[in-house]
């Protein structure tokens, strides 16, 4: 049973700490000037093969393979209708941080065994930019502080969790056509060529690790990339793979966005949309520079620098509010749209997330 040590505001500021119990994400409070955000380097990266086990080094980097001259549609249909040919990843299994901890705990010595002020997933990081504009889906972030480093890791909405249960047919046979796309466009070394007739597998996956600054907050992180190309040193040679229907619905709203902030975080420059019918076919190819998108928005409806001011403020917060070094404290991090984040803090509960083999190593 979690042990709720405080809720809201009142009782937080008997303790006597700081003022600032929630934040606001309206975009009008974050216009103003773009933060400084650094070009993210690599540190290293790590791989998650068919079984999901963790190997640190990068055998399940693919490598950016065309199509060579258009051939016509692609079928992304392929194989969706053949038994074993979709291996899903178990999405009961809370990985949190556990691969992220297990790349750094084998690289302690890179960057002095300093690992900057936040530690999380990227995936998480491009949902903090989205919230300013996100109107659907709240989140949940377990933030706990552990030898002066923040570790964020997120925890699934019952929202979400029920989205996720009752995903129709139809909506899982389109997330293969993401996946199978992943296929069509990559090979398993430079030159070579592409193998549709294997099964997709959502365990497989290729994660680099990057160290980078926003504003005031360092942040390290590890984020899953779908392909490289070329040599020039990574991030800079990697590519994000998308499909998209040709006709954007409503509910597609910002989608363009949330294709700017996973890529620009980690310093994808590139990311490659193919773009399909209904059939699951794609009618064409076009390639997206990451920096350009934000000019792209026409109706101006949103701004990378609202998200990044928003990001700045929520991280700011968090140094605010994520005060005891003690791994099992967890501050966790609550947003619903139209309302501000607020939280609450779990000791000794099951919402502490950093392995106990993690937290041993720091023991001397
Ligand atoms: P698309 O990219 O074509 O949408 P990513 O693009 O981040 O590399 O993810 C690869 C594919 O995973 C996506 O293809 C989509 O099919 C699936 N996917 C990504 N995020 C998802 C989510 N939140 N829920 C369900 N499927 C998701
Ligand atoms: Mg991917
Ligand atoms: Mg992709």
């Amino acid at each position: 049973v979690d042990k709720v040590v405080v809720v809201g505001v009142e009782e937080v500021a008997g303790v006597g700490e700081p003022g600032v119990r929630s934040l606001s994400t309206a975009p009008e409070g974050y216009t103003g000037a773009c933060p400084n955000y650094r070009q993210p380097a690599e540190l290293g990266c790590f791989s998650l093969d068919s079984q999901r086990t963790f190997h640190d080094d990068g055998r399940l980097l693919r490598y950016f393979a065309p199509p060579r001259g258009w051939q016509g549609p692609i079928d992304l249909d392929v194989g969706w209708s053949v038994p074993g040919a979709y291996i899903q990843m178990d999405a009961q299994r809370a990985e949190r941080l556990d691969h992220i901890v297990s790349w750094l705990s084998r690289h302690r010595s890179q960057g002095g065994g300093n690992w900057g002020y936040f530690v999380t997933w990227r995936g998480h990081l491009t949902k903090v930019l989205g919230t300013p504009y996100e109107r659907r889906e709240g989140w949940q972030l377990a933030a706990t502080l552990f030898r002066g480093t923040r570790y964020m890791s997120e925890v699934e909405t019952e929202a979400a969790r029920r989205e996720r249960e009752m995903r129709s047919l139809r909506q899982k046979q389109m997330c293969y056509w993401g996946y199978k796309f992943e296929q069509y466009m990559t090979a398993d070394r430079p030159g070579g060529e592409p193998d549709v007739s294997r099964p997709v597998n959502t365990n497989e996956g290729f994660c680099t690790v990057v160290r980078t600054r926003l504003a005031g907050h360092s942040l390290v992180f590890a984020g899953e990339v779908d392909c490289r190309a070329g040599e020039r040193p990574p991030p800079s040679s990697y590519v994000e793979l998308k499909t998209s229907r040709e006709v954007v619905t409503p509910g597609q709203r910002f989608k363009l966005m949330k294709w700017w902030a996973q890529s620009f975080l980690i310093g994808v420059p590139r990311i490659v949309v193919g773009f399909r019918d209904d059939s699951g076919h794609v009618q064409h190819l076009q390639t997206y520079e990451t920096l350009k998108i934000p000019k792209m928005s026409e109706e101006k409806m949103w701004n990378a620098a609202v998200s990044l001011n928003f990001c700045e403020a929520f991280l700011s917060f968090l140094k605010e509010v994520v005060t005891r070094d003690d791994p099992k404290v967890v501050y966790l991090f609550s947003w619903e749209p139209g309302a501000d984040v607020t939280y609450r803090v779990y000791e000794n509960s099951e919402q502490t997330f950093l392995p106990d083999w993690y937290i041993e190593q720091f023991r001397d």
